[in-house]
């Protein structure tokens, strides 16, 4: 698949069809990410791909499997979310979250090893690690467009993080940016739609 067309086609797709996705298509996907840029040049990421459905529903069992018409009408008003468009993808998202990684194919918790505290970081750099992982998830997402599998993520809430690290068993030292699903989309799987924006409104030449 050519380059601006992965672009386009990469859309969080939140619905499968049960379908293995073969490990070699898996790794390709993984050193994908694995090029990603890396604020330290080395790397230090890990990706925990979990195919063992029992695993995955002890892995989610944290998270709540939907949410009541009167809690998302008051989560969008908790959260500020104003945008007709927004409210669409919220209302689409927030009761998926348990499913969409549950019907993956395979679920992938990314790892960075962090030597501070992230969230308490003195300055900017201390982010890097964070940043730099997050270039390689992006890669991860364009590599399994390009293969014809869709994705999704999850920000663990709360201590889903401690919790994963509990059954997964990784080490203390390394920290789990997010969940992603990979999974072959239904056919009718939607893609909320994005943002109209006008580019050229966006650039900014020479001086805002
Ligand atoms: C940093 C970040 C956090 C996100 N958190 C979640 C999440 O917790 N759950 C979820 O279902 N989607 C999450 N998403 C996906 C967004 O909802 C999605 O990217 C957005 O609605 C735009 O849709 P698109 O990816 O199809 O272009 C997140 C995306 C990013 C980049």
């Amino acid at each position: 698949m050519e380059f601006y067309e992965a672009v386009d086609k990469r859309r969080t797709i939140r619905d499968f069809v049960s379908e293995e996705i073969p490990q070699a298509v898996v790794e390709r996907i993984i050193a994908a990410a694995m090029k990603a840029p890396t604020n330290d040049h080395m790397r230090d990421w890990h990706f925990i791909v979990i195919r063992d459905k029992e695993t995955v529903a002890k892995l989610l069992d944290i998270i709540p499997k939907g949410i009541s018409d009167e809690d998302m009408e008051q989560l969008l008003k908790d959260w500020n979310l104003n945008d007709s468009e927004q409210q669409s993808a919220y209302r689409n998202a927030v009761p998926k979250q348990h499913k969409m990684l549950m019907d993956a194919s395979v679920v992938v918790i990314p790892l960075l090893k962090q030597k501070t505290d992230i969230l308490h970081p003195e300055s900017i750099s201390h982010l890097n690690g964070f940043a730099s992982i997050w270039c390689s998830i992006e890669n991860l997402f364009l590599a399994a467009t390009a293969e014809g599998y869709g994705c999704n993520l999850r920000i663990p809430l709360g201590i889903e993080d401690k919790y994963a690290k509990k059954v997964l068993g990784f080490p203390n030292e390394y920290f789990m940016p997010c969940f992603i699903g990979i999974g072959k989309p239904q056919e009718n799987a939607p893609a909320i739609k994005q943002k109209d924006i006008d580019v050229k409104e966006r650039i900014h030449l020479n001086k805002w």
